[in-house]
Protein backbone atom coordinates (compact mmCIF):
# COMPACT_ATOMS: atom_id res chain seq x y z
CA UNK A 1 0.00 0.00 0.00
CA UNK A 2 1.02 3.62 -0.39
CA UNK A 3 -0.18 7.21 1.71
CA UNK A 4 -0.17 10.26 -0.48
CA UNK A 5 -0.70 13.54 1.41
CA UNK A 6 -2.79 15.78 -0.86
CA UNK A 7 -3.30 19.38 -0.33
CA UNK A 8 -6.93 19.93 0.47
CA UNK A 9 -7.20 22.85 -1.86
CA UNK A 10 -4.99 21.45 -4.88
CA UNK A 11 -6.92 20.54 -7.93
CA UNK A 12 -5.41 16.92 -7.72
CA UNK A 13 -7.04 16.28 -4.80
CA UNK A 14 -10.09 16.73 -6.19
CA UNK A 15 -10.70 13.93 -8.91
CA UNK A 16 -8.84 11.48 -6.25
CA UNK A 17 -12.38 11.66 -3.94
CA UNK A 18 -14.24 11.24 -7.03
CA UNK A 19 -15.47 7.68 -8.15
CA UNK A 20 -13.56 5.25 -8.38
CA UNK A 21 -11.13 6.79 -6.06
CA UNK A 22 -8.04 6.19 -7.65
CA UNK A 23 -4.79 7.68 -7.74
CA UNK A 24 -1.25 6.72 -9.67
CA UNK A 25 1.76 7.94 -8.42
CA UNK A 26 4.54 8.82 -11.12
CA UNK A 27 7.96 8.78 -10.28
CA UNK A 28 10.39 10.95 -12.54
CA UNK A 29 14.00 10.46 -13.08
CA UNK A 30 16.40 13.80 -13.28
CA UNK A 31 15.54 14.41 -16.83
CA UNK A 32 12.06 15.63 -16.33
CA UNK A 33 13.15 18.29 -13.24
CA UNK A 34 12.35 20.97 -14.99
CA UNK A 35 8.08 19.89 -15.73
CA UNK A 36 8.19 18.61 -12.34
CA UNK A 37 9.30 22.27 -11.52
CA UNK A 38 6.15 23.90 -14.10
CA UNK A 39 3.95 21.02 -12.30
CA UNK A 40 4.83 21.75 -9.25
CA UNK A 41 4.45 25.20 -9.39
CA UNK A 42 1.42 26.11 -10.98
CA UNK A 43 -2.20 24.81 -10.46
CA UNK A 44 -3.97 22.92 -12.72
CA UNK A 45 -6.81 24.98 -12.19
CA UNK A 46 -5.66 27.73 -14.23
CA UNK A 47 -3.07 26.27 -16.83
CA UNK A 48 -3.52 22.99 -18.52
CA UNK A 49 0.15 21.28 -17.37
CA UNK A 50 0.20 18.67 -20.06
CA UNK A 51 0.30 21.21 -23.15
CA UNK A 52 3.00 23.59 -20.89
CA UNK A 53 5.44 20.92 -20.00
CA UNK A 54 4.36 18.25 -23.28
CA UNK A 55 3.88 15.41 -20.86
CA UNK A 56 1.27 13.42 -21.62
CA UNK A 57 -1.00 11.09 -20.17
CA UNK A 58 -1.73 7.75 -21.59
CA UNK A 59 -3.92 4.72 -19.95
CA UNK A 60 -3.27 2.75 -17.21
CA UNK A 61 -4.02 -1.11 -17.14
CA UNK A 62 -6.01 -1.15 -14.17
CA UNK A 63 -7.45 1.91 -13.07
CA UNK A 64 -9.30 4.43 -15.21
CA UNK A 65 -6.93 7.41 -13.65
CA UNK A 66 -3.76 8.15 -16.41
CA UNK A 67 -0.18 7.18 -16.39
CA UNK A 68 2.04 9.78 -16.99
CA UNK A 69 4.30 7.60 -19.78
CA UNK A 70 7.68 10.06 -19.64
CA UNK A 71 8.27 8.75 -15.80
CA UNK A 72 10.64 5.93 -14.95
CA UNK A 73 7.88 3.96 -12.65
CA UNK A 74 4.48 4.22 -12.36
CA UNK A 75 1.85 2.78 -9.24
CA UNK A 76 -1.69 2.27 -10.36
CA UNK A 77 -3.79 2.37 -6.88
CA UNK A 78 -7.06 2.22 -5.24
CA UNK A 79 -8.00 4.47 -2.54
CA UNK A 80 -9.06 2.30 0.29
CA UNK A 81 -9.23 5.35 2.93
CA UNK A 82 -8.97 9.13 3.20
CA UNK A 83 -8.08 11.02 6.53
CA UNK A 84 -8.32 14.79 6.83
CA UNK A 85 -5.31 15.83 8.45
CA UNK A 86 -6.73 19.52 8.05
CA UNK A 87 -4.54 21.22 5.25
CA UNK A 88 -4.14 18.32 3.80
CA UNK A 89 -6.12 14.68 2.86
CA UNK A 90 -4.36 11.81 3.55
CA UNK A 91 -4.60 8.62 1.00
CA UNK A 92 -3.99 5.35 1.80
CA UNK A 93 -4.23 2.98 -1.62
CA UNK A 94 -3.76 -0.41 -2.72
CA UNK A 95 -1.36 -0.75 -5.65
CA UNK A 96 -3.44 -2.65 -7.91
CA UNK A 97 -0.34 -2.99 -10.63
CA UNK A 98 3.09 -1.23 -10.78
CA UNK A 99 5.96 -0.83 -13.18
CA UNK A 100 9.19 0.34 -13.97
CA UNK A 101 11.54 1.35 -16.74
CA UNK A 102 13.66 -1.95 -16.92
CA UNK A 103 17.05 -0.25 -16.48
CA UNK A 104 15.58 1.50 -12.98
CA UNK A 105 14.11 -2.32 -11.98
CA UNK A 106 17.81 -3.74 -12.78
CA UNK A 107 19.60 -0.78 -10.52
CA UNK A 108 21.39 0.35 -13.78
CA UNK A 109 19.74 3.45 -13.69
CA UNK A 110 18.63 5.62 -10.69
CA UNK A 111 15.03 7.30 -10.22
CA UNK A 112 16.27 9.68 -7.38
CA UNK A 113 14.62 12.67 -8.60
CA UNK A 114 14.69 14.22 -5.28
CA UNK A 115 18.09 14.56 -5.05
CA UNK A 116 20.04 18.73 -5.09
CA UNK A 117 18.15 21.47 -4.19
CA UNK A 118 14.60 20.83 -5.62
CA UNK A 119 12.64 20.05 -2.67
CA UNK A 120 14.02 23.05 -0.47
CA UNK A 121 12.66 24.99 -3.59
CA UNK A 122 9.30 23.95 -3.10
CA UNK A 123 9.01 23.37 0.88
CA UNK A 124 11.36 25.65 2.15
CA UNK A 125 13.57 23.39 3.71
C1 LIG B 1 8.51 17.54 -6.30
C2 LIG B 1 7.21 18.05 -5.77
C3 LIG B 1 6.53 17.28 -4.85
C4 LIG B 1 5.30 17.73 -4.33
N1 LIG B 1 4.64 16.94 -3.45
C5 LIG B 1 3.44 17.34 -2.98
C6 LIG B 1 2.71 16.50 -2.10
O1 LIG B 1 3.15 15.40 -1.74
N2 LIG B 1 1.50 16.94 -1.66
C7 LIG B 1 0.99 18.16 -2.05
O2 LIG B 1 -0.12 18.48 -1.62
N3 LIG B 1 1.67 18.98 -2.86
C8 LIG B 1 2.88 18.61 -3.33
N4 LIG B 1 3.59 19.43 -4.17
C9 LIG B 1 3.05 20.78 -4.46
C10 LIG B 1 1.97 20.73 -5.55
O3 LIG B 1 2.48 20.07 -6.67
C11 LIG B 1 1.59 22.17 -5.88
O4 LIG B 1 0.86 22.71 -4.80
C12 LIG B 1 0.77 22.25 -7.17
O5 LIG B 1 0.72 23.59 -7.58
C13 LIG B 1 -0.66 21.73 -7.01
O6 LIG B 1 -1.27 21.78 -8.30
P1 LIG B 1 -2.78 21.38 -8.54
O7 LIG B 1 -3.63 22.49 -7.94
O8 LIG B 1 -2.91 21.30 -10.01
O9 LIG B 1 -3.03 20.08 -7.84
C14 LIG B 1 4.78 18.99 -4.71
C15 LIG B 1 5.49 19.77 -5.64
C16 LIG B 1 6.68 19.29 -6.17
C17 LIG B 1 7.40 20.14 -7.17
Amino acid sequence: MVACAIGQKTYSSEPIQQQPKELVPNVPAQELKHQIDNCGSHSGRDVDKFKGTGLAPQPARHVDAPIMGECVAHMECRVEQATDTGDKVLFIATVADACADEDVAQGRRTAEYAAGDFPGKVYGT
